[in-house]
């Protein structure tokens, strides 16, 4: 008997709509994210600015709305307005949370400008390390205040006439880590980020804020810290930020390809804490969640920042992502997806080179990390309504998150079109599985478009400059509907996009 996954898809069970910026990144003044990544004035596909055309055509193919900016940690001890002005008179400083060199050449209106030019929504973090909440109000007040004040005059001067209209900001970054420059106990923190908010909202009322969560579920403030935080912040901020980056530990691929598992206790524990605090408040408003960090980053290797060497761009953290990460990716996506109803905002960290979809050398190739691939798929295909869908399915036994299931899948329905996405994960690291979902609560006619998969023999094989197009998702043919179920084969560690739509092909 092979092994069967089996669920039944309704769309009159919905689990919320899905918000676009769900598929948001972040470009960090880190490494070669800016320097050599999205910006490189001697490539020969550079723009006028500076920015790198192959890298702009593949940040349209990887379909992200939404761009974080400028860190990360390095936004604890950023001055921005060393980063506007004429880049001949900006100073050359030693940023402190990555030991490196930063020239200043790209600052807030080189970004803004780049991000719009691609579609990209900005989400700005303010320092709340090392400065609080003068630079915050003012930096606020240089994007969005149409003019006729010194902050927004001096944009202007700058060749800015237009607001950049900012609507999404983040008060500050990580500020539980004790390696953050500028580190805080939450009351400390939550007091902060509750006063910046308020200049903030004050020269801006229109603009989101983001409270800064624990850095990852395993701090030991993890709970209480956003608790403190809330307590002091609420009426202020609409979203509470999630960090969390998944690698393989000793070999055990069992639990790594079940990271979404522990995505999945995150996000609940958290949404429990916000409502804690929102019924002792007696508060209309609910926080929603902005899990502004993730992905897949092999930490284990990094050395630690004390130990780097100081350089312009180094090349920091640039992991080469394997098929197995890829599936694990895709897999964080089904997760956060199926939370729709409480995260509505999520960030992949980074954007290009550090740990990121996109690779590039300075001033030569780019090319598309095996995690490009269901990010941008899922980005495409899964939009409208997230629909709730239980399985049943075989269980996989994992060291460190118990038995989960097999199957790791997600549907989305566009009510306009009627068409359905169906994402699936077999996250056994050995058997095949067989998929069958019940239509039976649609209308008959439901036919297979396509069903792309992400799967290799060798689990481990990845791309490269040299073999850019070693893991690409390829086309199944065999996967139908039939008597109103869907059935699609599986591989072990497999991603899958299926999509199904109503009427003759
Ligand atoms: O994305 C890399 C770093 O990870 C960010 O700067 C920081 O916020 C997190 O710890």
């Amino acid at each position: 008997m092979p092994h069967t996954a089996r669920f039944t898809v309704d769309p009159d069970f919905v689990i919320g709509e899905v918000d676009p910026r769900l598929y948001g990144t972040f470009v960090e003044h880190m490494g070669r994210c800016v320097y050599t990544g999205i910006y490189d004035p001697a490539h020969p596909t550079a723009d006028a600015a500076g920015f790198r055309g192959d890298v702009a055509e593949l940040v349209r193919e990887l379909g992200t709305p939404l761009v974080r900016y400028p860190g990360g940690n390095f936004v604890s001890g950023y001055h921005w307005e060393d980063g506007v002005g004429p880049v001949a008179d900006r100073p050359r400083r030693l940023d402190l949370a990555w030991r490196s060199v930063e020239t200043n050449h790209v600052g807030t209106n080189e970004f803004l400008t780049w991000a719009r030019g691609l579609d990209l929504e900005p989400m700005m973090a303010v320092n709340l390390g090392t400065r609080g909440i003068d630079a915050a109000r003012a930096l606020v007040e240089y994007c969005n205040h149409p003019g006729g004040t010194a902050w927004s005059d001096l944009r202007i001067k700058h060749g800015v006439a237009e607001p950049h209209a900012v609507k999404l900001w983040c008060l500050g970054n990580e500020m539980d880590g004790p390696w953050q420059t500028g580190h805080k106990t939450a009351v400390e923190y939550g007091r902060l980020a509750a006063e910046a908010g308020k200049a903030m909202h004050q020269v801006d009322p229109s603009i989101e804020l983001v409270a800064c969560g624990s850095s990852n579920s395993g701090m030991p403030t993890f709970g209480t810290w956003e608790r403190e935080v809330l307590e002091q912040a609420y009426d202020e901020v609409d979203y509470l930020s999630l960090h969390a980056y998944y690698e393989e530990f000793d070999g055990d691929r069992a639990s790594f390809l079940a990271s979404g598992a522990q995505m999945d206790a995150y996000i609940s524990d958290l949404v429990s804490t916000a409502d804690h605090v929102r019924a002792v408040k007696r508060a209309k408003k609910r926080i929603w969640l902005s899990f502004d960090e993730w992905n897949v980053w092999y930490a284990q290797r990094f050395p630690g920042e004390r130990n780097l060497e100081t350089a312009e761009a180094p090349r920091l953290i640039e992991d080469t992502y394997s098929l197995t990460d890829a599936v694990v990716v895709g897999s964080l996506l089904i997760t956060l997806l199926r939370h729709a109803d409480r995260v509505a905002v999520a960030c992949l960290a980074q954007l290009v080179n550090v740990i990121a979809p996109i690779r590039t050398e300075p001033g030569g190739a780019s090319w598309r990390q095996t995690i490009f691939h269901p990010f941008a798929l899922t980005a495409r295909h899964a939009r409208g309504r997230v629909l709730r869908t239980t399985a049943r399915a075989p269980l996989v036994d994992t060291a460190r998150h118990g038995e989960v299931a097999a199957l790791d899948h997600v549907v989305t329905y566009d009510e306009e079109s009627g068409g359905l996405t169906v994402l699936a994960v077999n996250r056994d690291p050995r058997e095949p599985l067989l998929l069958e979902a019940s239509l039976r609560g649609l209308p008959d006619g439901y036919r297979v478009v396509e069903h792309l998969l992400l799967s290799d023999d060798d689990h481990d094989a990845a791309n490269t400059a040299a073999e850019p197009d070693r893991v690409v998702p390829r086309p199944v043919s065999g996967t139908s509907v039939a008597g109103g179920v869907l059935t699609a084969w599986l591989p072990p560690v497999s991603w899958s996009v299926v999509r199904l739509v109503r009427g003759a092909g």
